[in-house]
């Protein structure tokens, strides 16, 4: 199982109320509808979009990347609303390892339902049944209450504080470090869904 197996066609998932599937240029409005917001930048290394064109540019990058069968998020689709609502995905696999990190964001309006949560779960349920990790890891800054909760809520856990551990927006931050393992995903069968 190499990247090129995965991520060459990546496939769709679905969960309850989300749909996770390749991100497109028909998502650019709904995309730059949050991406442009800066409560939703606060605490992630990129900065508010500008533009239309910036969404463009980023969703550009990641067709590339699908193009390319190389590790590249999955769009959240709200099924009920048939909306673009967000991204989760897979960055950083080192296939030695068998280890790999999530990251992820949300539409402000989408918050502190469960959805990130949700999508969480089935991203880590494919990381280790299709992707065959061993670790996967997850990082946040300390202030980043949702984002360790979803990590946590997901079956991850607390790790330790990287000090300093990113240089971002003019400043050196520590970062949360969770992570799950394979065995701690076998012994928590309430996370295992169909992938
Ligand atoms: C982080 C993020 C993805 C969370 O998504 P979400 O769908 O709201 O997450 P969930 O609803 O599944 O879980 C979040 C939990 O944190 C809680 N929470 C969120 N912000 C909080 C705050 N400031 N104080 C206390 N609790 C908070 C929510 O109430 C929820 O808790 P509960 O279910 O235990 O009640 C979303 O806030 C987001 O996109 N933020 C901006 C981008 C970002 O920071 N990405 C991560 C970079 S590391």
């Amino acid at each position: 199982m190499n990247v090129t197996d995965v991520f060459g066609n990546l496939p769709t998932l679905e969960t309850d109320r989300l749909r996770l599937r390749k991100i497109s240029l028909r998502d650019a409005r709904d995309f730059f509808e949050y991406a442009s917001n800066p409560e939703v930048t606060r605490h992630s290394t990129w900065s508010p979009h500008e533009s239309i064109e910036d969404t463009k540019q980023f969703i550009n990058q990641v067709l590339n990347q699908y193009k390319a069968g190389h590790v590249a998020p999955w769009g959240i689709e709200h099924k009920a609303d048939r909306k673009f609502i967000g991204t989760c995905g897979f960055g950083n696999w080192i296939h030695y390892h068998a280890r790999a990190e999530i990251g992820y964001a949300l539409a402000r309006p989408y918050w502190s339902q469960g959805y990130m949560t949700e999508a969480v779960q089935c991203v880590i349920a494919f990381g280790f049944k299709t992707m065959k990790l061993n670790r996967i890891e997850a990082r946040c800054r300390l202030e980043n209450i949702g984002s360790f909760r979803v990590m946590e809520k997901a079956g991850m856990t607390f790790e330790g504080v990287l000090r300093q551990h990113m240089y971002m927006k003019g400043d050196y931050h520590d970062l949360k470090l969770y992570a799950i393992l394979h065995a701690d995903f076998l012994n928590q069968e309430h996370l295992i869904q169909q992938v």
